[in-house]
C-alpha cells in the first residue's frame, strides 16, 4: 500500500510519498534525487527518541553521512535563535551546496528547517518526513517555512519546496491522541473546501479520533486525499496571490481564539476546528449553504473529538478586535472562506461586524 502523488510546480516538481514502513526506507528513497553525501537531520528530543535510530541507520545504509541537531520541541522554540545554531552546526560540518537539510518531526521542525535549507548557501536541498497528522497533510506540503518573530507567528519566512515528502503513517502510533485529532481537523476541513467525497468517508468511517481506531486502509485513504487536495491548491497558487487562501478555512477566527487564549488552552487544530464552527454558521446566515450542511459539518467535527465552542472566558468583541489585525485582513476589511456547499468555498470581505458576532454566539 503505497500512493505517490506529484507536485506538478514548473520549477520545482517534487513527490509526496505515503508509505507504510516507509521510514525504513528513507536512504534508498533520497538516492533517485542524486543529493551529496552530507545530510543533517534535524528533529525533536522525543522524535528523535522514537524514530532517529531508524531514520539514521537507512540513511548510513544509501551511504550518506548523517549528522543529527535536535531542537527542543514546541512553538516557543520556532525562532531565529534556532535557525542560528542550525547554521552553527552546518558551519561545523562543512554543508556545502549539495548537502541536505531533512526536517524528521512536526510542523515546528519542518518549517525552521525548511527556513534553513533556503538560507544556507542561498538554498541546499531540503527533505521533509513529518510525524504528526497535522504536518503530514498541511505544513509539510506547499513549501511555506519559517519562524516566528517575538511580536508574531510566522512573520518571518520564505517559499521554498522540498525535494520529497516521505509519510510513514505507522509512525503516528505514538502521536498523542489530542494531537492527532487536531491532525484530523485539517482533513475535514479538505473535506469541506475541495473534496466531498473525502467528507463522506469520513462520515461512513467507524471513528476517526484516534490512531488506534482507523484501519489502515482508511488512514491511507485520509493521507491521499487531503495530501491531494492540498497539492492541487498548491500547484495552482505556489505564493497565496488567490485560491491557496481557501486553505485557510477555519483559520481566521481559529487564529483570533488561538492567539486570545495564548497558544496554550487550544492547539492548532482545536482552534481551527472552532473557526470551522463559526464560518460555517455564517455561511448559513448568509444561505451560501443549507443548515443540514452545518450540522453534518459540525457532527463529523464532534465525531473526531474536537471542540465546538469558543472557550468561555473568551470576550466576543476581543475576538472582533483580534480579526482586525489579523494576516488575512485586506484593506481593512476582514477576509472569509466560506463554505458554498460541502467541497467547495468562496473567499469574500462581505461579513459585517454583526454577522460575525451573531455566528460566535453559542
Ligand atoms: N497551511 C496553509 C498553506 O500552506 O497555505
Amino acid at each position: 500500500m503505497q500512493t505517490t502523488i506529484t507536485v506538478p510546480l514548473p520549477n520545482s516538481p517534487y513527490q509526496v510519498e505515503i508509505s507504510p514502513g516507509g521510514l525504513n526506507k528513507l536512504g534508498e528513497s533520497l538516492l533517485p534525487l542524486k543529493l551529496g553525501k552530507k545530510v543533517l537531520l534535524v528533529s525533536s528530543p522525543e522524535i528523535f527518541a522514537h524514530y532517529g535510530e531508524i531514520a539514521v541507520k537507512s540513511l548510513q545504509k544509501a551511504n550518506f553521512e548523517v549528522i543529527p541537531h535536535l531542537i527542543p520541541a514546541g512553538e516557543s522554540y520556532k525562532t531565529l535563535e534556532s535557525i542560528s545554531s542550525l547554521y552553527d552546526t552546518a558551519l561545523e560540518h562543512y554543508l556545502e551546496r549539495s548537502s541536505t537539510l531533512l526536517a524528521l518531526g512536526g510542523g515546528v521542525i519542518g518549517d525552521m528547517t525548511g527556513f534553513a535549507a533556503a538560507t544556507w548557501l542561498r538554498g541546499i536541498n531540503f527533505i521533509q518526513v513529518p510525524t504528526t497528522l497535522l504536518a503530514m497533510v498541511d505544513a509539510s506540503i506547499g513549501g511555506k517555512t519559517g519562524v516566528n518573530h517575538p511580536k508574531g507567528k510566522n512573520l518571518i519566512g520564505s517559499f521554498y519546496q522540498p525535494r520529497l515528502v516521505l509519510i510513514d503513517p505507522l509512525v503516528l502510533k505514538t502521536l498523542p491522541v489530542r494531537e492527532f485529532r487536531a491532525g484530523m481537523a485539517e482533513v475535514i476541513k479538505y473535506g469541506i473546501i475541495w473534496d466531498a467525497e473525502l467528507f463522506e468517508r469520513l462520515e461512513q468511517a467507524t471513528a476517526i479520533d484516534d490512531f488506534a481506531t482507523c484501519s489502515p486502509e482508511l488512514l491511507q485513504f485520509i493521507l491521499t486525499r487531503s495530501c491531494q487536495a492540498k497539492v492541487d491548491v498548491v500547484s495552482q497558487d505556489e505564493k497565496e496571490a488567490g485560491i491557496r487562501a481557501i486553505l485557510n478555512y477555519g483559520h481566521t477566527i481559529g487564529h483570533a481564539v488561538e492567539s486570545l487564549t495564548g497558544y496554550t488552552l487550544l492547539n492548532h487544530g482545536e482552534a481551527v476546528a472552532i473557526g470551522m464552527i463559526a464560518a460555517g454558521r455564517l455561511a448559513s446566515q448568509l444561505s451560501l449553504w443549507s443548515l443540514a450542511e452545518e450540522a453534518l459539518q459540525k457532527l463529523l467535527i464532534e465525531k473526531a473529538g474536537l471542540p465546538t465552542a469558543i472557550p468561555s472566558q473568551l470576550n466576543l468583541k476581543d475576538i472582533l478586535e483580534a480579526l482586525k489585525s489579523d494576516k488575512k485582513v485586506k484593506a481593512g476589511k476582514i477576509r472569509f472562506i466560506l463554505p458554498k456547499q460541502i467541497g467547495e468555498v468562496i473567499i469574500t470581505d462581505q461579513v459585517s461586524a454583526e454577522m460575525i458576532l451573531s455566528s460566535l454566539q453559542k
